[in-house]
């Protein structure tokens, strides 16, 4: 909420800023002209004109009369024209445009760029040659042009110095054009997996070799994804192969453009070529790190429209949210070097300039935000992360703001407030569109609770949403996600107590005797898609462990054909989730790790009428010798097998696959990062030697 009007009165400030005519310089692909021009300007200083200027802009002593006296301004004009390269009627008009926005900018006058069309076509008709002038140094009545070959040298340099800052532009472009492609490609892809298309191709031997190789497997062979690396306090999380191949490819552009088609062949310049060559690198960098901040917002919105087009899951576009932002922070980094360089002897006074402090606070915060974001940090203080990240970026957008306020490159800043503007207006929406409903929260089991809340009306619901959860109170901004499964009129969702917002609610409902009435809000819902792609296969396979279950039983329930693997710590874990339970008609194989017993098979309801009468664990001990042996019990309902111990996965789920009678299955898991893992690095390595057409749908998400 604070978040929101914040920026609601942020863009309310931009948007007033543009429409009161306030000048917001543009410099996107707008430098045409500006070499002839500025080349000109150097041209023009040998003359002297009859004329005193007006005095009401910043630079009218010097602009005033190129800008508003015919005689200069036909002379800077005519000398522009011929020394353009390109003679096309266009190209004047980007001359007469470029006049027409730095005589707006620094002299007291500000003409239509049609004025300095209409002066160049008058001045054509009273130009004098150079050589017709008897003595230059007497104050010209006429325009004329000056010496163009003493000017070649400069204009190539000027060319050259724009040519550079447009790349910069070009090369921001091409950044997002890079991820327009690997958005066409998953979209494409998401859309085979969303008909049967993808069901169909993925017998292939060519579409197997794939998944095995690239779009499946971890980073390295038998590797994590889901889990974290390192050590406590220096971990992380590694992409998976074919985020890490997007990675290299985007690793590869970068590189080149920091390296290629720099237009700096020895030409004029301002200073030295060292100089030269740190503006260059510097103003290169500096915009490509402006072109990529829209990218880094629009990645890190929940409500991103490309999630439902890619099918990538959240996490995916935080992954490229980071990288993104790591290489924003290297380009960043780039820039500030080259310009401290570049300005060396000079830092102290330039820095009493609000651009270049800003500039030089823009970098620190770039830099901070980045030591802010390590993974540690968002591990053990997930919330403070995430206000500190917030408020930080803000800080940062408005320090790039203020860096570039008269230079340019506005556009992108522009683009990344809306984009957050509108990530925030739809969550505003979506969480009004709740309101704070009254929420029943119990205990199901140990450390386990369960919201249950009223569904509203318009709520689509479909398998595997999760939703925000707010819980009113001090800090009602805390939000955090959780599946959210459809019982009856009630959205649910089971929680598992960890040290946070969880922990709090857990000591509430505790001291409240196990039963809290709590107002709570449910932002959502959002949804990774899987279910839909799921159907699309003969036969499901569904593997839950921990915390996944909701999400993966209610996908249960949908599904006809197949089977279910659940690792559950207790039967009583189990029972807590009886409602979603009840609703499924596929087979379950339920594995309980921190519970001895015998193994059996048992209908869903006698799970539930058992419960009462026998206790697991001490029946246990009887039986011990012949745990083997399945104890069938009559029913009319599904059927459960039960089994104690921690399932061997390996031979699980290359069993149940190859057992299968069906021609196409479709694996579905969540569950905690070392099952997922396994989960992953198992159908890694066993897709190709599966003579079906095999999907698989990862329902975990870690940020
Ligand atoms: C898509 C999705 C669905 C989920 N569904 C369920 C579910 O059905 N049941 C369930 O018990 N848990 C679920 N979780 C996990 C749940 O979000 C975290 O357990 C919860 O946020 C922990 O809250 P806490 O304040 O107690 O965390 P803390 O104890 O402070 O932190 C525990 C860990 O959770 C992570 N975390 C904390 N807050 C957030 C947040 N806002 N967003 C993302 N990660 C966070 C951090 O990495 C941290 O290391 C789901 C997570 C995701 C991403
Ligand atoms: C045309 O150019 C001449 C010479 O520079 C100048 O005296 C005259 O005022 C110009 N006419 C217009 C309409 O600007
Ligand atoms: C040109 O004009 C300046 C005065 O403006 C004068 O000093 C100089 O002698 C003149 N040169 C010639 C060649 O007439
Ligand atoms: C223009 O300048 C070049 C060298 O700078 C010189 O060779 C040439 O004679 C000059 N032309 C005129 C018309 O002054
Ligand atoms: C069930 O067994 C556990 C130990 O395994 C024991 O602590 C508990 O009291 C037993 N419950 C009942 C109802 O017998
Ligand atoms: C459950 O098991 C019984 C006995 O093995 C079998 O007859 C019945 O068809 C099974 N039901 C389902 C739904 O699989
Ligand atoms: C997996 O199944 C294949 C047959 O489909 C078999 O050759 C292989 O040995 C199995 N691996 C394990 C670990 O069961
Ligand atoms: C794989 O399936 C075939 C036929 O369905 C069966 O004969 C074979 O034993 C199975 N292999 C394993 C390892 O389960
Ligand atoms: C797979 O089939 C083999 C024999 O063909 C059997 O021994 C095994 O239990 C079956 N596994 C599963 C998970 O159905
Ligand atoms: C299939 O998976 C099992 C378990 O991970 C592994 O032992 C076996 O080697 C795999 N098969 C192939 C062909 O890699």
């Amino acid at each position: 909420m604070n978040g929101f009007i914040q920026w609601s009165t942020l863009v309310l400030a931009l948007v007033h800023k543009c429409y009161a005519g306030a000048y917001i310089p543009s410099t996107i692909a707008n430098n045409k002209g500006s070499a002839e021009y500025w080349t000109c300007d150097t041209g023009v200083d040998l003359f002297t004109f009859d004329y005193i200027p007006l005095g009401l802009g910043p630079y009218s002593e010097y602009y005033d009369a190129i800008c508003g006296y015919p005689p200069a301004i036909g002379t800077i004009l005519i000398c522009s024209v011929e020394l353009a390269y390109d003679k096309s009627e266009e190209y004047h008009e980007l001359i007469f445009k470029t006049a027409t926005s730095s005589c707006d900018q620094y002299s007291s006058y500000h003409y239509e760029w049609t004025y300095y069309k209409e002066q160049y076509e008058n001045a054509t008709k009273y130009y004098q040659p150079l050589d017709e002038i008897a003595n230059i140094s007497l104050p010209l009545y006429a325009p004329t042009s000056p010496n163009l070959t003493s000017l070649e040298l400069e204009y190539k340099g000027y060319r050259g110095y724009y040519f550079d800052l447009d790349s910069g532009t070009w090369f921001s472009v091409g950044i997002c054009g890079y991820f327009l492609l690997l958005i066409v490609i998953s979209a494409i892809h998401n859309f085979f997996r969303q008909t049967s298309i993808a069901r169909s191709i993925n017998n292939s031997k060519f579409s197997k070799l794939c998944q095995k190789y690239i779009i499946f497997p971890t980073l390295f062979p038998n590797g994590k994804f889901a889990q974290e690396c390192g050590w406590t306090y220096f971990s992380g999380l590694f992409p998976n192969r074919i985020q890490f191949i997007t990675d290299v490819f985007l690793f590869g552009l970068q590189i080149a453009f920091y390296c290629v088609s720099y237009e700096y062949k020895g030409t004029w310049w301002f200073g030295s070529p060292e100089h030269a060559w740190q503006r260059f690198v510097a103003d290169r960098t500096g915009i490509m790190a402006f072109g990529k901040i829209p990218l880094l917002v629009l990645f890190a919105g929940r409500n991103n429209f490309l999630l439902f087009i890619t099918g990538w899951s959240y996490s995916t576009f935080l992954h490229f949210h980071k990288v993104v932002a790591c290489w924003m922070a290297l380009d960043t980094l780039i820039h500030s070097v080259a310009y401290t360089i570049n300005s060396l002897g000079y830092y102290v006074l330039y820095l009493q300039d609000t651009y270049f402090a800003c500039g030089v606070a823009a970098t620190v915060l770039c830099g901070v935000i980045l030591l802010q974001a390590m993974h540690p940090f968002r591990k053990f203080f997930y919330e403070y992360f995430l206000v500190i990240h917030v408020v930080l970026a803000i800080c940062f957008l408005i320090m790039c703001w203020y860096h570039c306020r008269e230079l340019g490159w506005l556009e992108w800043l522009i683009a990344a407030c809306c984009v957050w503007f509108f990530d925030r207006l739809i969550r505003i929406i979506r969480m009004s569109a709740f309101g704070w409903r009254t929420a029943t929260l119990t205990v199901v089991d140990d450390q386990l609770m369960k919201v249950e809340v009223p569904k509203p009306a318009w709520w689509y619901h479909s398998p595997g949403t999760y939703s925000y959860v707010y819980f009113a109170g001090w800090i009602f901004w805390e939000n955090h996600p959780f599946t959210t499964v459809l019982e009856g009129d009630n959205l649910c969702a089971y929680i598992r107590v960890k040290r946070g917002v969880t922990y709090r609610m857990w000591n509430r409902l505790i001291a409240n005797n196990n039963k809290l009435q709590c107002k709570v809000c449910f932002e959502g819902p959002y949804s990774n898609g899987g279910s839909p792609k799921l159907n699309k296969y003969e036969e499901a396979l569904l593997i839950a462990g921990g915390s996944g279950a909701p999400g993966i039983l209610e996908n249960a329930a949908k599904a006809t054909k197949g089977k279910m693997i659940w690792v559950a710590q207790s039967l009583q874990t189990v029972k807590a989730y009886q409602p979603l339970l009840e609703k499924v008609n596929i087979e379950i194989e339920i594995y309980l790790t921190k519970q001895d017993g015998s193994n059996r098979a048992c209908t869903v309801q006698d799970l539930f009428i058992g419960s009462e009468s026998e206790n697991l664990s001490t029946e246990s001990s009887g039986k011990e010798s012949d745990s083997d042996k399945n104890v069938e019990l009559k029913g009319d309902l599904n059927n459960v097998s039960i089994s104690f111990g921690r399932p061997n996965l390996d031979e699980l789920i290359n069993a149940s696959v190859n057992n299968s009678s069906a021609k196409s299955i479709g694996i579905m898991a969540c569950g905690p990062p070392v099952m997922m893992d396994d989960i992953r690095n198992i159908i890694t390595k066993n897709v190709t030697i599966w003579d079906k057409s095999v999907d698989f749908f990862d329902e975990f998400q870690i940020w």
